[in-house]
């Protein structure tokens, strides 16, 4: 088992010198680090954008993936050769000893976590409600709301300041399909990050006084592959003008935005919401 050195004694105080003590008992990789961050859904999109960010900033990095293990081995890839820490984790965020199994390999991994990224998210094709079936609803409501919910259960427990942690942050990446509410193509999509939402304006007044601030990034039309999954592929460059600044966003993007509400940057922040729309 690792253990972890700090000069610090909280999260808070800025950045961290982190020496892991290998079971003989020897120092190792000795640097500076923002902390430790869990990205689920790391491995494609707004996900491994988020976790590459983090590499850069100088989070030790844990890439969540539910199935495409080569995907995310790339983004460890791509974070180790910038000079970063992370590893790859499999583990579906709606099963419950999942869940518990990516935290404790975080925690091996790296120590205590300081930050999760409530990112994993997936949608139906395109339907109106009159045709969107009870199985359907259920696999975006287990993903979207039971895994985040999940996830940020697991990550207060080990962050409270109350029950030995050391304080953090969470966001949720949550939608502008929670305002909007998709209608014609994914209202139950929409109603998930509605609740989401939700999530992060109660869960920031509960932990708030455990150390821990939670917020959100709702992010609009981002060029990733979840169109695809929703039918239409084509559906970034069909309403990319259409958006006030003319364009889709990058996933890069809402990295930029989850990674300030992350920081210390942000350390008065909690509670609300950064809309990465383009004014959509
Ligand atoms: N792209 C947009 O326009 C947009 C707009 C607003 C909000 N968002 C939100 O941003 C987040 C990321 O979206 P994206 O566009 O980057 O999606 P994406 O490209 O489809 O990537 C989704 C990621 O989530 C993972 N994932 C899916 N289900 C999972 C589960 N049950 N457990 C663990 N991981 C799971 C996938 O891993 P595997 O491939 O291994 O399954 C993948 O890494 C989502 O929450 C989405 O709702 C996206």
């Amino acid at each position: 088992m690792w253990s972890l050195l700090t000069s610090k004694h909280s999260w808070i105080d800025s950045l961290w010198w982190v020496a892991f003590l290998r079971p003989d008992g020897q120092a190792v990789g000795m640097k500076p680090t923002s902390g430790v961050v869990l990205v689920t859904g790391g491995s494609r999109g707004i996900g491994a954008a988020t976790c590459v960010l983090a590499g850069r900033d100088g989070y030790a990095v844990g890439v969540n993936y539910r199935k495409d293990a080569s995907a995310a081995k790339q983004v460890v890839v791509q974070i180790e050769a910038a000079g970063g820490q992370a590893i790859a984790i499999q583990g579906d965020v709606s099963e419950e000893s999942d869940v518990r199994r990516v935290f404790d390999t975080m925690q091996e991994a790296f120590g205590p976590l300081t930050a999760l990224v409530n990112n994993a998210g997936i949608l139906g094709r395109q339907a109106r409600v009159a045709d969107i079936d009870v199985a359907r609803l259920r696999r975006v409501l287990e993903t979207n709301v039971v895994g985040a919910f999940l996830c940020a259960r697991e990550a207060v427990r080990r962050m409270s300041n109350h029950r030995g942690g050391v304080g953090g942050a969470i966001v949720n990446v949550s939608s502008r399909a929670a305002v909007l509410g998709s209608p014609g193509e994914y209202v139950d999509y929409a109603m998930s990050k509605g609740a989401l939402d939700t999530l992060t304006v109660g869960l920031a007044k509960e932990v708030a006084a455990d150390g821990i601030r939670v917020n959100a990034v709702r992010p609009g039309i981002i060029d990733t592959a979840i169109h695809a999954s929703g039918g239409e592929p084509g559906r970034v460059a069909r309403l990319g003008p259409s958006v006030p600044l003319g364009r889709a966003g990058t996933p890069e993007e809402v990295a930029e935005a989850t990674l300030w509400l992350l920081s210390q940057a942000s350390s008065f922040v909690t509670g609300t919401f950064i809309d990465v729309s383009g004014g959509r």
